[in-house]
């Protein structure tokens, strides 16, 4: 198993480019198995969920064929096996996004639940609860969905919380459902916007997508289309709180500070100085971060993603910060990690108080999840001597060659076999 060593004490500065979107390139991926045509994507980040997702896609007979460094076709035309194993789904939980367009293109789909994960229960009712809405008859058997309709309808639907992929698995399948669907209470998320925009290049008749009123028209058929994946926000947020730790000066390229504004703002609280370009954000820290308390929510306001990464910042930061956490009930295994390294934080049901520390020190950390990875890296930057981090193949799920990217701002890390 892949280890990571890093060396603290270096200061990030220079300049590199943020991959594709994960969390948008997931939805969108899946979208090709609402048409037989081919659909082109350009941005695609090379990246472990990206290859599990290809995996399952070609499973089903779906046609993969990869074009150029970023860029991939996918053909529905041969789809045949509509089912997704509990070997893919177990790995990873946005497996559940194939149920939608499975269930509007072909009637029919066997989908294992995903279970509980790291970060909590996760439960995927929503999505069943919507696609009932729309007619599909829907069993739970042996521990998969198992759903059929010979044709979705449209429907109102009312999510009972905010949720992301449960939005966009509703608004893929509705695009081929007979009749309009309103989803209300909808995701406002970025990557929700970009899935809509492929969607509407595929010929779906979508509007609201970014507003929490989703309005779907559905059509007879999609076509294929080319799409290019937006970047990644929670990447861009990640490089940004590691230079920012290391006191560094940063300019990210491939990038866009317009989804990223709590991010920003939590920053510039800090005592980060920002400057945003077109296509690349500028970040220059001051020596000392100040303690910024948050509280995750759905965007647009501050991201769960985004939250481990701010605990280690505010490790040793100058004051105390609450951390408050709304979406995961179990969000915060990073902890005991970050306190492995020297940190002070205290938990408090869903509240982490943070009390900066002078200074951290290297130790053996293990990664317990995607962003809790990159808590320990961050830290990890500025810790005393070596710190080991053990499980990183959580980080290469979501991450596009972590290593590579933190060496060319002059971080001192190396992968270890
Ligand atoms: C997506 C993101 C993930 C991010 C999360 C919250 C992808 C691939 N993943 O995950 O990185 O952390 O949004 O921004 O885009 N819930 C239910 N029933 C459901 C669906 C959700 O109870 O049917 C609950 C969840 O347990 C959670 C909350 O709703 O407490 C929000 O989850 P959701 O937005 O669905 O997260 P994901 O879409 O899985």
């Amino acid at each position: 198993m892949d280890k990571l060593l890093i060396e603290g004490g270096q200061v990030l500065s220079g300049e590199v480019a943020m991959s594709g979107a994960k969390n948008a390139a997931l939805p969108i991926l899946c979208a090709s198995l609402l048409t037989a045509e081919p659909v082109h994507f350009t941005n695609v980040p090379h990246l472990n969920d990206i290859s599990t997702m290809l995996r399952l896609l070609g499973d089903m007979g779906v046609g993969v064929t990869m074009d150029g460094v970023d860029g991939l076709v996918l053909n529905g035309g041969g789809l045949n096996n509509p089912v997704a194993s509990y070997e893919m789904v177990k790995t990873m939980r946005a497996s559940i996004l194939v149920l939608g367009p499975l269930v509007a293109r072909g009637g029919e789909a066997r989908v294992s639940l995903p279970g509980g994960c790291a970060i909590g229960a996760r439960p995927v009712d929503q999505h069943i609860k919507g696609l009932q809405a729309m007619g599909a008859e829907v069993k739970v058997e042996q521990g998969y969905v198992h759903a059929k309709a010979t044709r979705l309808k449209g429907a109102r639907i009312c999510t009972d919380m905010v949720t992301v992929t449960g939005t966009e698995n509703l608004m893929m399948a509705a695009c081929l459902a007979d009749g309009e669907t309103i989803i209300e209470n909808a995701a406002r998320e970025p990557e929700v916007v970009d899935l809509a925009n492929c969607l509407v290049s595929m010929g779906a008749r979508i509007s609201g997508a970014g507003t929490d009123v989703i309005r779907i028209q559905g059509v007879d058929k999609l076509h294929g289309a080319t799409h290019s994946i937006m970047p990644d926000r929670i990447e861009t947020g990640t490089y940004l709180c590691a230079a920012a730790i290391t006191g560094g000066d940063i300019r990210l390229l491939k990038t866009s500070a317009a989804y990223l504004d709590t991010v920003v703002d939590k920053l510039m609280d800090a005592g980060c100085e920002i400057t945003v370009e077109r296509d690349a954000i500028r970040l220059v820290a001051p020596k000392r971060l100040k303690a910024v308390s948050l509280r995750t929510a759905p965007y647009p306001a501050f991201p769960t993603d985004m939250q481990a990464q701010f605990m280690a910042i505010n490790c040793v930061a100058d004051g105390v910060a609450t951390i408050r956490e709304t979406i995961f009930e179990n969000r915060f295994m990073h902890v005991n990690e970050l306190m492995r390294l020297g940190a002070n934080i205290q938990i408090e049901g869903n509240n982490a108080i943070v009390r900066g520390v002078d200074r951290l020190e290297g130790a053996t950390v293990m990664a317990t999840d995607l962003r809790a990875s990159a808590s320990l890296v961050i830290a990890a930057l500025v810790a005393q001597g070596e710190t080991l981090i053990d499980r990183i193949y959580h980080l290469d799920r979501g991450y596009e060659r972590i290593e590579e990217k933190l060496a060319r701002l002059g971080a001192s890390v190396k992968r270890v076999h």
